[in-house]
């Protein structure tokens, strides 16, 4: 009874030039390990459920790369979304269609670009997380120990009220506070950070719907009779264009009351910025880390992060603390340190070219 979803369908500006709106970061092997965010995703829940119970959701234009990139993977696995309405309604596509197959399912919910470096770890908290929410029929989400401010992620507040051993009841869940808010939450020290992935049964996340975006609901529950078939694409594509734009994190988690933590430590990154690839990233004694490393030639440089296309020649000389990266005939060189601003930098270029 035990199903993943793969949320494939976001575009993570943050990598860019290397993560564009034609090849976001899921679909890039951004640590040089020979397989893909996505193929690593895919093969590690191939240790939680059967091949044939795990779904893809992802915009249409993905799909093919999707495909390319997961073979063992059918046509009813790869959801398609005509529009992105972030991951509310790509969640809800997924939920409503396991549960209208199989009403006792339970089911993780997983981003697509993240790094897991304990996968017995993560595959064990994941198990763990399925049998919890199966005999409460409650949603779990997976904390992390935060370790700084960050504005980007999601905050859970736990209590001491605990079920089955370490999963804690949440308080409260903040999605991307503000730097003032996140601090007093790092000062708390009774906050997790959320992992982005989710666990419960088909039963208890489509009550949420149900009770927190009833319109998106309607939606998903009125294709009841679609899902498997032929008509399942046509249908979906027309009805997805009257969901509300909004995240599960906004749309659900903040809302819902039936929420536990179970605080986890798997060696997770969401390797959100260039610096955190580069923190992973295998370096040479100068801490150069440089992706793939074929034809890059750097004389009297250190602690620099490089990507750079396959077979293209670069020299780089007496440079230090960078980031070069290029990709799609688009060169981006920048100090490590202000790697926080390339979303607003891709935001402006895209103004302008
Ligand atoms: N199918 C589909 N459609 N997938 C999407 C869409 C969409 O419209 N938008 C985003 N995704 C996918 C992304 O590809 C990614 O794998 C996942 O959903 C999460 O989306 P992000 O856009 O990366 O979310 P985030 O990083 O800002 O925030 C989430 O993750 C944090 C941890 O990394 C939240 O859950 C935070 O609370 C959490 O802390
Ligand atoms: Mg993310």
């Amino acid at each position: 009874n035990y199903y993943a979803i793969i949320m494939a369908g976001g575009i993570g500006s943050r990598f860019w030039p290397i993560s564009r709106t034609s090849h976001p970061k899921q679909f890039i092997d951004i640590l040089g390990t020979g397989k893909t965010l996505i193929q690593q995703t895919y093969d590690r829940f191939l240790k939680v459920c059967p091949p044939e119970n795990i779904y893809i959701v992802t915009n249409e234009i993905y799909s093919d790369l999707v495909k390319e990139q997961l073979p063992g993977i059918t046509d009813q696995q790869v959801l398609t979304e005509p529009v992105m309405r972030n991951t509310a309604p790509c969640v809800a596509y997924g939920s409503f269609k396991i549960e209208s197959l199989n009403p006792d399912a339970a089911i993780v919910v997983a981003p697509s670009d993240h790094l897991i470096l304990d996968e017995a770890g993560f595959v064990s908290t994941i198990e763990r997380s399925l049998q919890t929410a199966t005999e409460n029929d409650c949603l779990v989400t997976l904390g992390i120990k935060p370790s700084r401010p960050d504005t980007g992620y999601g905050y859970i507040q736990y209590t001491d009220q605990a079920i089955n051993g370490d999963f804690h009841k949440v308080k409260t869940f903040t999605e991307k506070p503000s730097l003032e808010i996140a601090k007093t939450f790092i000062q708390s020290g009774d906050f997790l950070w959320n992992a982005g992935i989710f666990v419960w049964t088909a039963k208890a996340i489509v009550e949420a719907f149900n009770k927190h975006l009833p319109d998106m609901s309607e939606i998903f529950a009125d294709a009841r009779s679609v899902y498997n078939t032929d008509e399942e694409k046509p249908h979906i594509h027309t009805a997805y264009q009257r969901c509300t734009n909004i995240s599960i994190d906004y749309g659900i988690m903040e809302k819902a009351s039936n929420v536990y933590v179970l605080p986890s430590e798997f060696g997770w990154s969401d390797l959100g910025t260039w610096a955190s690839i580069y923190q992973l990233a295998e370096k040479d004694y100068v801490g150069n880390a440089v992706i793939p490393s074929d034809k890059v030639i750097m004389y009297d440089s250190s602690n620099c992060m490089v990507n750079v296309p396959e077979g293209k020649l670069v020299i780089i000389k007496g440079l230090h603390d960078f980031i070069v990266v290029e990709d799609n005939n688009t060169l981006m060189i920048s100090p490590r340190s202000e790697e926080q601003g390339v979303k607003q930098i891709v935001a402006d270029v895209k103004q302008q070219f």
